[in-house]
């Protein structure tokens, strides 16, 4: 029942589907296997290297590791990101870039400054449950724009923005690569087009652009982000959750300056600074010359899990089913017959052939997507992964 002292504000928060789904496995015990959660798995955090430099960074400095500091972040770590981003052909400074505490904080920060209710955001179909709680919470309209397997339809984005009311903000998220639920990645044409169309349309971009390092070809990395084209209307975001571990709770925005200012003081005002431990850990961790070699053995530690998981599916699920095939990340999205809805099967597969998966319908902005479900491949060993998509495949197939 909603509680009519709340604010709208509050009116419009919801549950997570991910959440309500943890609430329904944890009642499955220790043989459940989940393909659900796309959380890193805990194997690829570098627990010695980091308890390490912990105790140093606590030892010394005078306590300093354990103060308050800059709201924009730890001076190092920011210059640090900059020098990585200008790998990636972005050109920014310490004037233009800050830390947030996650790049979930900084979906918040940015859609706070930039949205008032009524105003227009423009998502793809699907995109990422954590973006949409945040843009259902900020009033703004939700649009939804198709996307296939090379990303969002420039074509329909466009469509979309030209029947919008032109005196609104607008705005359009997305995640460039190997995208949460679906796994696919924006083709280096569309980002150009997505570009001209944003620039056309006066519309700012929010580039979510977490799974970037995690491509499973070492010699084919993704094409360049979309906020190398039009900086000045992009706000990038990375974060270390996937590439060192998601406890630090540091991500980055990098913005025009003016833009940026007005972030950095929606983050004062909601909690001063990020952890300096955390980015101080993260800075010494991060410049050490072993990084690129622990990004190499991310990238094939992912890699063998994501040819396990299509290697399963081609295997195990019938021919009327069809999945994505990223190249990077930790999903896949699965379409099932249209006739099928992925939440009528879920308990059947958790309780009966304990086997757990995200339902489609919340990563989508109309309810669509019934017929699709996320399954996550970073968590779960290769035996595992593919026992998991067999059990599945049992579930599906009783209700064809
Ligand atoms: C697309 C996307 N954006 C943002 C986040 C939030 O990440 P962080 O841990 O940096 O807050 C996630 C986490 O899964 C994600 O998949």
């Amino acid at each position: 029942m909603p509680h009519p002292d709340l604010s709208d504000r509050a009116k419009r928060m919801e549950p997570s589907a991910i959440r309500a789904m943890t609430k329904l496995a944890a009642g499955a015990g220790r043989d459940l296997i989940s393909l659900a959660g796309g959380m890193p798995d805990p194997a690829t955090f570098p627990l010695d290297r980091l308890a390490d430099i912990a105790a140093s960074e606590i030892r010394n400095h005078h306590g300093r590791s354990l103060q308050y500091g800059m709201t924009a972040g730890f001076r190092s770590l920011v210059e640090w990101i900059c020098k990585y981003l200008r790998q990636n052909g972005i050109e920014s400074t310490p004037d233009n870039l800050m830390c947030t505490t996650g790049s979930q904080q900084a979906l918040d920060l940015i859609t706070e400054v930039l949205i008032d209710p009524g105003d227009l955001i423009f998502v793809e179909t699907p995109t990422y449950i954590g973006a949409l709680a945040v843009f259902k919470k900020s009033g703004g309209v939700m649009i939804p724009v198709a996307q296939d397997e090379q990303g969002i339809v420039p074509e329909d984005l466009e469509k979309q923005l030209r029947s919008a009311p032109s005196d609104k903000t607008r705005m359009i998220y997305l995640i460039s690569n190997f995208q949460n639920p679906s796994g696919v990645s924006i083709s280096a044409d569309r980002r150009k087009q997505v570009a001209e169309i944003a620039q056309h349309w006066d519309a700012f971009i929010i580039e979510d652009d977490p799974y970037r390092e995690i491509y499973f070809d070492a010699k084919n990395p993704p094409p360049p982000p979309i906020a190398t084209l039009i900086p000045d209307l992009t706000f990038y975001l990375g974060t270390f959750s996937k590439i060192v571990a998601p406890t630090f709770r540091t991500g980055w925005i990098t913005a025009p300056e003016s833009l940026l200012r007005k972030v950095e003081l929606a983050k004062e005002a909601a909690d001063l600074c990020g952890s300096m431990l955390d980015q101080r850990i993260l800075y010494r961790f991060c410049n050490a010359p072993e990084f690129v070699d622990h990004l190499q053995s991310l990238r094939k530690f992912y890699a063998e899990r994501g040819l396990t998981i299509q290697e399963a599916l081609s295997e195990f699920m019938p021919a009327e089913l069809a999945w994505t095939h990223p190249s990077g990340g930790f999903f896949v999205w699965l379409k099932l017959p249209e006739t099928m809805d992925s939440e009528s099967f879920l308990e059947e597969a958790i309780s009966k052939e304990k086997v757990s998966y995200i339902i489609g319908r919340p990563f989508t902005a109309d309810n669509s997507a019934q017929n699709y479900l996320r399954l996550a491949f970073s968590a779960e060993p290769p035996e595992r992964i593919r026992e998991g998509v067999q059990r599945l495949a049992r579930v599906i197939k009783r209700r064809l």
